[in-house]
């Protein structure tokens, strides 16, 4: 049998298995603690769960605009003016089914056979998989835990040549935490403006910084390349989100409407509900992310007490979203386990504690474990690891 080309590009995921084997032990009852899964562990805030109610009640079930409907890009728009200073108009978003639409919506229309687009590892594996798709060339530039996996200008800009097309930011980093700062940001764009350069900003977990850091990374774009700048968001993370599928792409008008056009032939657009519920989200009360965003704040501060109390455990300071990247490696040994991999597995089996491996974001030699958990179950999940480890 065969498939079409482009599949022979794209990586399956390196942790199917653990996710099987997860599966297949909570299926003989036995109690996990789940640190593997990239989502908040908080319900929905209820204001946003109500205005999905009343969307179905009133009727609002029926297709909507391709784009979205006016008011949540209307909203969307309104979102990045107040907290960048850019004006940004309704017609310039394309709401999406997650951010993870909203950046293939981007991969496909800019992005072709021939290009060259630069992004950075560890890093989530979506993003290079739909650079790929889209038929283009993955450029990776390594960020390293000795610099707290800091993006730098100089290490992007190394990478590019007379093929690049575009470069693809995430920050804060999936799976590191780490922040792209506005420095580096300002020296990236001050060389490549002017070239036929895309830059494409994942912001999807910028409502979760937890230090006073700058981050106005579409201010700093705007002021040189504002005809080139592309920005995905999501209510995913900040809004506790992730089933309901919302998030969107702002970018030039032409831009948007080449995203819209590829969306019309695929999803067409979120469900009617989740638009409604998200337009909850942005214009209601913004209380209930900072009350996120506290207790996230506590659960890393927690995390990173424990671990550097263990050597073996070498990791960073997180700045953003919920995850913590150590490096793993004086646990591993050549008489098992061996591998990441099979570090995670080990952690499993005898621990009942699900973590990522590092090999998911091209990072051999490191964990992923997110702290979207209670502090009693990373507490509980702590002491069995150190158990594990005995
Ligand atoms: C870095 C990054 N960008 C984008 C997304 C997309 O999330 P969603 O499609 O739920 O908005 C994710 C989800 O895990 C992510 O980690």
């Amino acid at each position: 049998m065969r498939f079409a080309e482009r599949l022979d590009q794209v990586s399956p995921s390196q942790t199917q298995e653990v996710l099987a084997t997860v599966q297949g032990l909570r299926e003989e009852g036995v109690d996990i603690i789940d640190l593997g899964a990239g989502e908040p562990d908080f319900d929905t805030p209820d204001h946003i769960a109500r205005a999905a109610v009343t969307a179905i009640r009133e009727g609002n079930t029926k297709y909507t605009p391709g784009a979205g409907i006016g008011r949540l890009r209307e909203a969307v728009a309104q979102h990045y003016t107040n907290r960048t200073g850019v004006d940004f108009e309704r017609n310039q978003v394309v709401v999406t089914s997650g951010g993870k639409q909203g950046l293939f919506n981007a991969a496909l229309a800019l992005f072709g056979t021939g290009d060259e687009v630069v992004t950075h590892v560890p890093g989530w594996p979506s993003i290079g998989e739909q650079i790929k798709l889209a038929g283009a060339e993955l450029v990776q530039v390594r960020t390293h835990l000795d610099n707290s996996f800091a993006i730098r200008a100089a290490d992007v800009l190394e990478r590019i040549s007379p093929r690049t097309r575009g470069v693809v930011i995430n920050s804060p980093v999936n799976p590191t935490g780490a922040l792209m700062s506005e420095v580096e940001l300002g020296l990236l764009v001050t060389e490549i403006t002017g070239r036929d350069i895309w830059l494409v900003l994942d912001l999807c977990y910028e409502q979760l910084i937890y230090d006073s850091s700058p981050h106005n990374l579409i201010g700093v774009a705007a002021s040189k390349m504002p005809d080139r700048t592309v920005v995905v968001g999501s209510a995913s993370k900040s809004y506790a989100m992730t089933g309901w599928r919302c998030g969107w792409v702002v970018a030039p008008k032409r831009v948007a409407s080449a995203c819209n056009l590829i969306q019309s032939h695929s999803t067409s657009h979120p469900t009617s509900i989740s638009q409604y519920a998200a337009l909850a989200a942005l214009s209601g009360p913004q209380e209930c992310v900072e009350k996120m965003r506290n207790e996230y704040r506590r659960r890393r501060d927690f995390m990173i007490d424990r671990m550097s109390k263990d050597v073996r455990f070498r990791t960073a300071q997180p700045n953003g979203a919920f995850y913590l990247f150590p490096d793993v490696s004086d646990c591993l040994d050549p008489e098992g386990p061996r591998t990441s991999i099979e570090f995670v597995k080990h952690l499993l089996i005898n621990g009942h504690v699900a973590v990522t491996a590092g090999e998911a974001f091209d990072a051999p030699g490191y964990i992923r474990l997110s702290y979207a958990a209670s502090l009693e179950k990373l507490e509980e999940a702590w002491e069995r690891i150190q158990g594990c480890l005995e």
